[in-house]
């Protein structure tokens, strides 16, 4: 019987749509799954998305939309940039699914009756962005995971009874060295459980956004025991049919993204013990993908979408990109100037090039059938050194990529590449093509089959990371279906003589100069709302109302609103205008540009990056802490190349410097103002 191989990637919240954050973890997840289909595993790829707790409750208030129409809107969104890009991925789990709630609350009645649950009063401080309970803190404290002020909470919720299982999580890591990888991550988690773990709050009560606990539809569960169960909820557990579950659980490996190792690493493993269900075989964390040398995210507003790249260079592209230029585990910059260059270096003229030179001088010299190597004396040492490196890549490249090192596995493909271009120049076939004589004829079949064989090997190990151009390839090699081929018996020597290519074609049209512009003016032109230009913003300062516009203003539209002629509006024109209470978290100045500050301000459910022309009047480090009034329902707007969400209001006294609104009494984060 086949060997099985179980994977999964977290599953995605639906407060932000998807960017290529989220897209690398879900590449690196189907290009494992690939190689294994490829090996013969009989593979089963998740993934889906997160819908429930405070974070989309909010999120969706905030948009005007309930809970369920928000993860609908978004949850169909990632399906179809997932569908888009070929990811081939067996199930799509959504936490609002029937199948989803009732295999949850079967875990959640488990842990109950195992004895794990108990009820309590927690009194603490809880991240929303991370949805985190943050215990040793007290109010307004920062998460110690994003840095964003904390809520206090006081709730009477169901406990879990984590405490019992700090020696057996440091068991586990001690007798399965590979549970945790990499290595950094191993050592933090372990040293997270060794300073101690205290009980866990898995049940909410001050709000409804989630699946009731069982017997007790006061609360909900806590969203992260919620999220976690996705991976065995999704094979059946608590079902009555539990075939995929008895298959392929437990998972052979669980994809992360770095900040969310302790729930995969603490409380998933403990979860499971509690509830008597097998362990996962492993956790792998990878590091983050930066923009502008920031994590690429939402609330800092530096995403990229995967639409963009796919229009212009294709899926392939990125895949290739993502998994050669970031060593996984690492952090890693993405860059569209990086991208296009990589894209032209290693597959335009690297791989593309060696495939259509190759395939060509075949055809041309060939009528388009595989020769044979057959003269002896047409045989040379550098032919047998391809032959010797072929299978060096393939034992190199299997050693590197089943270790997860992506980055590894190319170079040493890509090396096999080079070291053939190499030969192919020395070797001159078209110097040899334009002779009639035996011994060149002889030759030249030589260096040609050992190109293409060659090519075949690259092509075969590249598969999973680069499909649609692999399986062209494979097709104009005169292959056929590259899916078909078993890459466990891949060795030299399997091209066969006389094999009839098929119509050769460029894969990878060289990138003009012009496609980094492209793909940026792209990405600007899909945000909400055109750029303005620095010069705007002060210039808005001295507007009739008074206020103070940090933001470039909106150039004169025709008004949708009443104004009556004595110029006053009604109260539900001014209720259109959001104005909430936000904390600055981050303040500094921004490049080439004198009178603007980039500010993060953290807004309760959110934090926002707001581009402030107040650079004049106040130093950055003064407002880390404060508290100012926000315009929070403004289109964004690029200034300077940032993304502005919002707009900070003060007063604006004639001639002089703009004061920030702000409160004598203390006001919560996130407060409207009415
Ligand atoms: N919903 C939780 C996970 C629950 S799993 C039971 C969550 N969702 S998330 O939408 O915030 O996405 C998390 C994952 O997306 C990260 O762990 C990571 O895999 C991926 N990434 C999101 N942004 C990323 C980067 N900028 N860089 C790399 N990966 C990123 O947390």
């Amino acid at each position: 019987m086949n060997k099985k191989f179980y994977i999964t990637t977290p599953i995605y919240y639906v407060n932000a749509r998807p960017h290529i954050g989220h897209v690398y973890t879900t590449i690196a997840c189907d290009t494992i799954a690939r190689r294994q289909r490829m090996l013969g595993a009989d593979t089963y790829f998740l993934t889906g998305t997160d819908e429930h707790g405070q974070k989309i409750e909010r999120a969706a208030q905030a948009a005007g939309k309930t809970p369920q129409q928000l993860a609908d809107e978004v949850s169909a969104e990632f399906r179809a940039m997932w569908d888009r890009m070929g990811l081939t991925y067996d199930d799509f789990i959504r936490t609002t699914s029937d199948r989803h709630k009732c295999g949850v609350q079967e875990l959640f009645r488990r842990l109950r009756d195992n004895g794990y649950i108990y009820k309590g009063t927690y009194t603490g401080q809880y991240c929303v962005f991370d949805e985190l309970y943050v215990d040793a803190a007290g109010p307004g404290a920062p998460c110690p995971e994003c840095g964003r002020p904390t809520e206090t909470v006081h709730e009477d919720n169901y406990f879990f009874k984590l405490s019992a299982f700090q020696d057996k999580l440091l068991q586990l890591y001690s007798e399965q060295p590979d549970f945790i990888r990499p290595e950094t991550r191993r050592n933090e988690v372990i040293s997270f459980v060794r300073s101690g773990l205290r009980d866990l709050s898995v049940s909410r009560s001050t709000f409804s956004w989630g699946i009731p606990v069982p017997d007790d539809h006061k609360h909900v569960i806590y969203v992260w025991l919620d999220a976690l169960a996705n991976y065995i909820t999704a094979l059946g557990y608590g079902s009555p049919d539990t075939k995929l579950y008895d298959k392929y659980w437990p998972a052979d490996v669980q994809m992360v993204g770095k900040e969310i190792v302790r729930f995969h690493c603490v409380y998933w493993p403990a979860f499971l013990m509690a509830a008597e269900v097998p362990l996962p075989k492993g956790i792998m964390a990878h590091g983050w993908l930066l923009f502008e040398e920031n994590k690429m995210s939402k609330s800092r507003g530096n995403i990229v979408r995967p639409k963009t790249i796919l229009d212009v260079l294709g899926a392939d592209a990125l895949r290739y990109f993502l998994l050669r230029e970031v060593v996984f585990g690492q952090d890693g910059s993405f860059s569209f100037d990086a991208l296009v260059q990589r894209y032209n270096a290693d597959l335009a003229n690297g791989l593309g090039n060696l495939a259509s030179r190759t395939l060509s001088m075949i055809t041309r010299y060939f009528r388009g059938e595989v020769p044979y190597p057959s003269a002896a004396v047409a045989h040379k040492s550098s032919d047998d050194a391809i032959a010797k490196a072929a299978g060096k890549a393939i034992a190199e490249f299997s050693t590197a990529f089943d270790q997860y090192q992506f980055s590894r596995a190319l170079e040493v493909a890509w090396g096999l590449a080079a070291a053939v271009d190499k030969y192919i120049v020395e070797n001159e076939p078209w110097a040899l093509g334009e002779k009639q004589d035996e011994e060149s004829r002889s030759r030249l079949a030589t260096v040609l089959y050992t190109s293409a064989e060659a090519l075949r090997i690259v092509t075969a190990l590249a598969h999973p990371v680069i499909p649609d151009a692999a399986a062209k390839i494979w097709v104009q090699l005169g292959l056929g279906d590259i899916k078909q081929f078993a890459l466990s018996d891949l060795k030299w020597g399997q091209l066969h003589l006389g094999t009839k290519l098929g119509k050769v074609e460029a894969v990878f049209p060289r990138a003009d100069k012009s496609a980094v512009e492209r793909m940026q003016k792209m990405e600007d032109q899909g945000r909400p709302a055109p750029a303005a230009t620095e010069a705007q913003a002060p210039a808005s300062a001295s507007s009739a109302s008074g206020q103070f516009a940090t933001q470039a203003a909106t150039p004169a539209e025709p008004k949708a609103t009443s104004i009556s002629p004595d110029g006053k509006i009604s109260i539900d024109d001014f209720e259109k205008v959001e104005l909430r209470v936000g904390q600055v978290k981050v303040a500094e100045k921004v490049k080439n540009a004198d009178k603007l500050l980039r500010l993060e301000v953290d807004l309760g459910n959110e934090v926002r990056q707001v581009i402030a022309g107040i650079a004049e009047a106040y130093a950055p480090e003064t407002l880390v802490g404060r508290k100012v009034v926000i315009v929070a329902n403004l289109a964004p707007r690029m200034l300077k190349g940032l993304e502005s969400n919002g707009m900070i209001v003060a007063a604006s006294p004639e001639g002089g410097k703009p004061v920030l609104a702000s409160f004598l009494e203390d006001v919560p984060v996130g407060t409207r103002l009415k």
